[in-house]
């Protein structure tokens, strides 16, 4: 269902004694290519899609924040002034961002707030990315005067994860949740800051998530595990040479010269972390020239990466993949954090429906459970609803 302003100004009357406050909202994201480039300094190419977070806020000229989640029916208080903060995370990412945004200098005081989202929680589309999004434009606006500039916005929410959620992320998720524009994807070069536009409304080829409905976490998961392994050949690759600072600045023949002081973990790793980088710039081209079988071989190479040498898949999620490369879909890959979650799908819209058909049944019959479809519609970032 889709997520109105409507429901969550209801129930911010209902909490917050009839009172009204300024509505922001900020989305999810889908990836189309270019996963766990970000923290090794490459290239992503994500989008904002239409679900995401909304929050209705009124600051309430206290130090105490007053926060109700409305898919939770859960409500906490909980001061500026605190060193630790609340434990539950949906309270923990907005106590996150208010003291990011006050180490920033924004003098942030005390606020009601009521908010909700229908990002699918554990789907690898960064339902967090759009709770912290949504907080940092808002108190932005609340008590910056609009001043921090969007980058910075979203190294907010990157450093809310860091420093309050403990999961060691890159830039991706809050810059795409930021910076998303409608019917756009976008190329960020992790490194310089760079970033393009790039129109996306292909006539023949739609794009869809298929949710396997496993819940990807990446709190305490493998996934910081995966960041050291990537540090530690750049650690091995210093040796010779100096001035390497991610993975990016590395070549092919960097990686071969320190096969052999790295574990073979650690070496598969890099291997697919250096293929996803050139990756993404081949789909830049084909994209460009408009060839979507292009782009759609690069994503099943992706997966093979992230499933054989990045080991960020699972059965459920090879069994989608392998599924639509027999069903005929031109790409597909896992997204996201991996874990779980979903896979993003190319497909000719000619070939969607028996597709959906497909994976429906056969899902169902091969782990007894449900999957989820979920049609990309490319959204705005973060903003003021009203
Ligand atoms: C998560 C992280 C991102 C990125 C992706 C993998 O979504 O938050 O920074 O690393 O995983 O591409």
């Amino acid at each position: 269902m889709k997520l109105t302003i409507e429901d969550v100004k209801s129930r911010f009357i209902k909490h917050f004694n009839g009172e009204t406050g300024n509505v922001y909202a900020a989305p999810g994201r889908i990836n189309l290519i270019g996963e766990h480039t970000d923290y090794n300094g490459g290239f992503v190419f994500p989008g904002a899609v239409e679900q995401g977070m909304i929050a209705e806020i009124k600051p309430n000229g206290t130090r105490i924040i007053r926060a109700y989640s409305i898919d939770l029916k859960d409500y906490y208080e909980f001061s500026l002034d605190d060193e630790k903060g609340p434990r539950a995370t949906h309270f923990r990412y907005i106590f996150g961002v208010a003291k990011e945004m006050m180490k920033l200098g924004v003098k942030v005081e005390g606020f009601d707030t009521a908010f909700a989202g229908d990002v699918p929680q554990g789907s690898g589309m960064s339902s967090s990315a759009a709770l912290e999004s949504c907080f940092a434009y808002a108190l932005n606006d609340l008590f910056g005067d609009g001043k921090i500039d969007s980058i910075t916005l979203a190294k907010v929410g990157q450093a809310t994860e860091h420093n309050y959620i403990g999961v060691k992320c890159g830039i991706m998720d809050q810059f795409a949740s930021i910076f998303g524009k409608k019917d756009n994807l976008m190329r960020l070069d992790c490194q310089s800051g760079e970033y393009q536009y790039f129109p996306w409304k292909p006539k023949d080829y739609k794009l869809v998530l298929i949710n396997s409905c496993v819940k990807h976490e990446l709190v305490g998961s493998p996934y910081n595990d995966r960041r050291e392994s990537c540090e530690r050949v750049v650690e091995a690759i210093k040796a010779f040479k100096p001035e390497v600072k991610t993975l990016r600045d590395c070549t092919w023949d960097d990686l071969a010269q320190v096969k052999d002081k790295v574990s073979e973990t650690d070496y598969k790793r890099a291997k697919y972390v250096l293929g996803e980088v050139d990756r993404v710039l081949a789909v830049c081209n084909a994209l460009n020239a408009g060839e979507y079988e292009t782009v759609g071989e690069k994503m099943y190479e992706t997966h093979n990466g992230l499933s054989k040498d990045y080991e960020v898949s699972c059965d459920e999620i090879d069994f989608l993949v392998s599924l639509a490369a027999d069903c005929g879909v031109t790409g597909s890959r896992i997204m996201g954090g991996g874990f779980g979650g979903c896979t993003i799908n190319l497909v000719n819209k000619d070939l969607y429906p028996t597709f959906i058909e497909q994976v429906k049944s056969q899902y169902k019959s091969k782990f007894g459970k449900e999957c989820k479809i979920i049609d990309v519609v490319i959204g705005e970032g973060a903003r003021k609803l009203s």
